[in-house]
């Protein structure tokens, strides 16, 4: 039989299966990191190999620079991945992969590599949707947490609104019409001195700063469920560059704090309306920006003014990670969609 075939066999098989071993790949951005997931919701190991500190070099991440890091890495990140788990490959049922959204040099050293110890080990590949992974991190910690429910997804690459109505079944509600809120934490950062990634230091500033800087911007598509967030970029960046055109004393902690709020405003006040709209009765929070402590917290008590639960990863897994693809895999399995063969290629965008 050929690879496909016994592939083919082997995914179907595995819908009845009672324990389902997935050893997951993920290579979107600047982490490595491979993880061996069981059930969808059980994290044996989850290796993450990150690049932050080459990448802080030059401010952002340099695509080149990250596929070649992902080749130098991902050899050991499998080897640490399977010891930590106390496996070997002749345990693993399936091999699953981010094969998009992301850098296309970087996905593509994660699918070449998927798709080898797929073909080696006879086992069926399983492509996911990078997306749909950060949705997956929620069923690590929340074992109790099913579909349907409403996500707001924040990371680098997507803003967006959507109604989860069962594992593997998503209705996009709404999305930015410009940047990503991700995006917009990285270039403030840039613009007030911070190092990359972004996020996390425009959060850690913030916490020194207050409320009170106006900068010239107005809430954008105040009726829709789409985002917009380059005109608060744009405000931002103005404000700071004007100020130190004119050499006008300003606190980077203030503008941090007011931005951050803005930013939370358009966030909370989408959510809120996308509640309402589809009589949501839990929020689910995924991607990167989803570690951020004041956006959890104004989210939280939105919720529960509404009634509603809210859902959110441990920290660790809101950024990018391999567990998170290898428990969203588990559903793809379970609803018979995603088994690749070996012309699987990346791609750079993939639709929700
Ligand atoms: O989901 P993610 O790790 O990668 C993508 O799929 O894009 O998200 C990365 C984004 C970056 O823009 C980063 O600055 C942002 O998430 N981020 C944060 C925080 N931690 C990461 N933004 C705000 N506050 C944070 N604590
Ligand atoms: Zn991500």
């Amino acid at each position: 039989m050929s690879y496909e075939e016994v592939a083919k066999q082997k995914f179907e098989a595995l819908k009845t299966k009672k324990d389902v071993l997935i050893l997951s790949v993920e290579s979107s951005c600047d982490e490595t990191s491979i993880a061996l997931v069981k059930n969808g919701r059980e994290v044996l190991s989850n290796i993450i190999s990150s690049q932050i500190d080459i990448h802080k070099l030059y401010g952002g991440v340099v695509p080149e620079i990250a596929s070649r890091n992902h080749i130098k890495n991902i050899s050991g990140v499998l080897e640490e991945a399977l010891n930590e788990a106390g496996k070997t490959l002749e345990d693993v049922d399936a091999v699953a992969v981010t094969y998009g959204a992301g850098l296309i040099g970087a996905l593509l050293v994660g699918v070449n590599f998927a798709k080898t110890l797929a073909y080696a080990l006879k086992v069926p590949l399983i492509a996911v949707s990078h997306v749909h992974g950060h949705i997956g991190a929620n069923y690590i910690s929340h074992k109790n947490l099913t579909p349907p429910f409403l996500c707001l997804m924040v990371s680098g690459g997507h803003t967006a609104i959507v109604q989860v109505e069962d594992y593997c079944s998503f209705k996009l509600l709404g999305m930015t019409v410009d940047d990503s809120v991700g995006e917009c934490f990285d270039k403030v950062a840039r613009v007030l001195g911070l190092y990359y990634p972004g996020g996390p230091n425009v959060e850690r500033l913030a916490k020194n700063g207050e409320k009170k800087v106006k900068f010239n911007y107005h809430t954008p598509l105040p009726n829709s469920l789409d985002f917009s967030f380059s005109g608060l970029k744009t405000a931002v960046v103005n404000y700071v560059h004007n100020k130190e055109q004119k050499g006008e004393e300003f606190s980077k902690a203030d503008v941090a704090m007011s931005f951050q709020e803005l930013a939370i405003d358009e966030l909370e006040s989408k959510v809120a309306m996308a509640i309402k709209k589809v009589g949501a009765k839990k929020l689910v929070i995924a991607g990167g920006v989803g570690a951020n402590k004041a956006l959890r917290g104004r989210l939280e008590k939105t919720c529960k003014s509404l009634g509603v639960e809210m859902f959110a990863p441990d920290l660790k897994f809101c950024t990018d990670n391999a567990a998170m693809i290898g428990s969203i895999a588990y559903y793809y399995i379970l609803a018979g969609i995603g088994l690749a063969d070996l012309t699987l290629t990346a791609s750079p965008v993939v639709p929700i």
